[in-house]
Parts: structure tokens; C-alpha cells; sequence
């Protein structure tokens, strides 16, 4: 084949429910579904380029090459290259506007583009439902990614299979991330969460009680209650981050600066502002918001010792197709 591009974007996604742990490495399947939302803040654009003259398969990320991502790199090529019958190495170029493994979902983004760019340059339909697939291989958080504003990833007896709940623009919520450093983090989620699933005491219950936690929050984004999504959503978080804490060697992915601002939400939340925190595996806090209490959410974020900056947005949609300058 003739070397054949494809550029596509995608947006990060925040779990309101969290994915932590897996029912199998080899396809990458996780333990538990869960529920996201698209940002349209952060954005990464990634170029894949089939050519029947490349040796190997190649990423250069934010400009430099990424040897430690190689592996999974070439397990998400070789899914796409068995959809469309290819057999040609790739040269996937990828740019992240955003701190790069730093808790920022940097990975559901790069995967989602990857997939819907090699898709789109290996002649396959951009929006092939086996996308998913393919994304997951990469990482569990990365089909949300295919898709935007509220999205569900429902485990399947064979895989996973994700749905929009909800478009952006039926319940706008807006999302305030505070950047509390622009470090990489120390365990990646992938290798913490194994090590979560083999000591944490409390991984069990982490999953059995996970399935309540996802219908409770269908119901409650159904009924737009921002106050019992809140609730939930800061639970679920807490409650991922307890098998954290729990995992030996213990995973803290928190600083006192985290730890500041969730004090800031919650005080914020019990004086009448519509806003909940969410915090993944980084020191980054993510706090959700109605549209009107959006501007007061970033002062007060922004007052906070330590906060090193804010990245203020709303909801975004899924991995698409651009032209190769856009
Ligand atoms: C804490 O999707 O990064 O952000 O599948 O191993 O790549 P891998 O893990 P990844 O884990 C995300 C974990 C989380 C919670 C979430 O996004 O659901």
C-alpha cells in the first residue's frame, strides 16, 4: 500500500465512576464499567502515517520519541492492522495541548485519536463500533474518548461496550481543573491498579459495590441532580482512592495542595455553590460545576496556596477526523 495519513483530535475524559483494576491484561478488559465526561479544554492531535517503507512502527509524542510507550503502541496498531488487512508500519505523530501523564487522562486521548486516526488512514470507517476495541487496548479510559459528553462503558460477557447518555449540550456542565503540578506521576495507573487488585483489602469491595454506584449515577445525570451526582461522584472518587492508599506499596497520589482544594469544593458545596471534586491517579483536582458557579469555583481554586494554574472548560465530544492542517 501507498503511504496513506489520517489526523484526528480527541479531548480527555474524567471518570465521575471510576474504572481501578482489570478482569484480564492480554484485551486489557476491566473489572468494572464507568462513567465519564468529555472535556473540550485539553485536546490531543495525533497524525498516524501508514507506509509499506517504514521498518517499524514509530511515535514521536509532543516531539520526542516514546520508547516506554512502544508496546502498547504496537498492540493497538496491529488490532487496526487486522481490520483492514494491512500489513504496513506505521509513524504515529501526536501532540498533547496538556501535561502529559500527569493525571490528566493524557492516554484516553492519545488512544482514542490513534484509533480514529489509523482508522481513518487504513480506509476503515472513522466510527467502526471495533474503535473501541482497539482504544481499549491502549488504555481501559479510552473509548469514552470516541465519544462525547456523558458517556457510559458498560463491561460486556465478551468485552466492553460504550454509549453517550448524553450530549454536551443537554446538561452543560463545566469543568474546572487545577493543575497542582506538571510533573509525571511516580506509578502509572496500569501498574498500580494490578498491584491495587493483589494487596488492597478493600479491592473486593471496591467492585462489588461498583455496580450500584453506576445505575445510581445513570439515574441521577437522567434527572440532572447535580447535588446527588455530586455526592456520589466525590464518594466513588474517595472510594478508589481508599484501595489506593490501602495497595502496598501504598499509592498517594495526592499533595497537600489536592488535599487543599478538596477542602476548598466541599466548603464551597456546603455553602450553597453546585460544584463536587473528582481526582484521578495525579494530584490534579477536577472540580465540577454548574455553568453559573463556574466563575466563583476558579476564584476560589485560584486562591488556594499551590494551585499552579487552572484549566477552565466545558464538554466536549468525541475522537473525530480533521484535515491534516486543522
Ligand atoms: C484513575 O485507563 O489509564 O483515571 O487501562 O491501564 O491504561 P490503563 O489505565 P487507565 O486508568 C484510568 C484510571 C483512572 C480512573 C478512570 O479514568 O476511570
Amino acid at each position: 500500500m501507498p503511504k496513506s495519513s489520517a489526523t484526528a483530535v480527541a479531548h480527555p475524559n474524567i471518570a465521575l465512576i471510576k474504572y481501578w483494576g482489570k478482569r484480564e491484561q492480554a484485551s486489557n478488559l476491566p473489572a468494572v464499567g464507568s462513567l465519564s465526561i468529555t472535556l473540550d479544554a485539553l485536546r490531543t492531535r495525533t497524525t498516524v502515517s501508514f507506509d509499506s517503507s517504514l521498518a517499524a512502527d514509530r511515535l514521536i509524542l509532543n516531539g520526542a520519541a516514546a520508547p516506554a510507550e512502544q508496546p502498547r503502541l504496537i498492540s493497538c496498531l496491529n488490532a487496526l492492522r487486522a481490520l483492514a488487512g494491512s500489513q504496513d508500519s506505521a509513524l504515529v505523530e501526536s501532540v498533547n495541548d496538556f501535561p502529559t501523564g500527569a493525571g490528566l487522562a493524557s492516554s484516553a486521548s492519545g488512544y482514542a485519536a490513534l484509533a480514529v486516526a489509523g482508522a481513518a488512514a487504513l480506509g476503515l470507517d472513522p466510527r467502526d463500533p471495533r474503535l473501541e476495541e482497539v482504544a481499549r487496548i491502549g488504555s481501559g479510559s479510552a473509548p469514552r474518548s470516541l465519544f462525547g459528553g456523558f458517556v457510559l462503558l458498560n463491561n460486556t460477557p465478551s468485552g466492553t461496550h460504550c454509549s453517550c447518555l448524553q450530549p454536551p449540550q443537554d446538561w452543560p456542565l463545566q469543568v474546572v481543573v487545577a493543575v497542582t503540578s506538571e510533573a509525571g506521576k511516580a506509578v502509572s495507573s496500569r501498574d498500580g491498579m494490578t498491584d491495587s487488585q493483589h494487596t488492597s483489602p478493600y479491592y473486593p469491595a471496591w467492585v462489588e459495590t461498583h455496580e450500584a454506584d453506576l445505575s445510581q449515577a445513570q439515574a441521577f445525570i437522567a434527572q440532572r441532580d447535580f447535588l446527588g451526582l455530586a455526592e456520589l461522584a466525590e464518594h466513588n472518587c474517595l472510594k478508589m482512592h481508599a484501595v489506593m492508599l490501602t495497595t502496598r506499596p501504598a499509592l498517594v497520589y495526592w499533595s497537600p495542595v489536592t488535599l487543599a482544594c478538596m477542602q476548598k469544593v466541599q466548603e464551597l458545596r456546603a455553602a450553597g455553590i453546585p460544584v463536587f471534586f473528582t481526582i484521578d491517579a495525579g494530584p490534579q483536582l477536577k472540580a465540577v460545576c454548574l455553568p453559573e458557579a463556574a466563575d466563583e469555583v476558579a476564584a476560589a481554586l485560584a486562591a488556594v496556596p499551590g494551585v499552579l494554574r487552572l484549566i477552565p472548560g466545558g464538554l466536549g465530544e468525541g475522537a473525530r477526523v480533521i484535515p491534516a492542517d486543522g
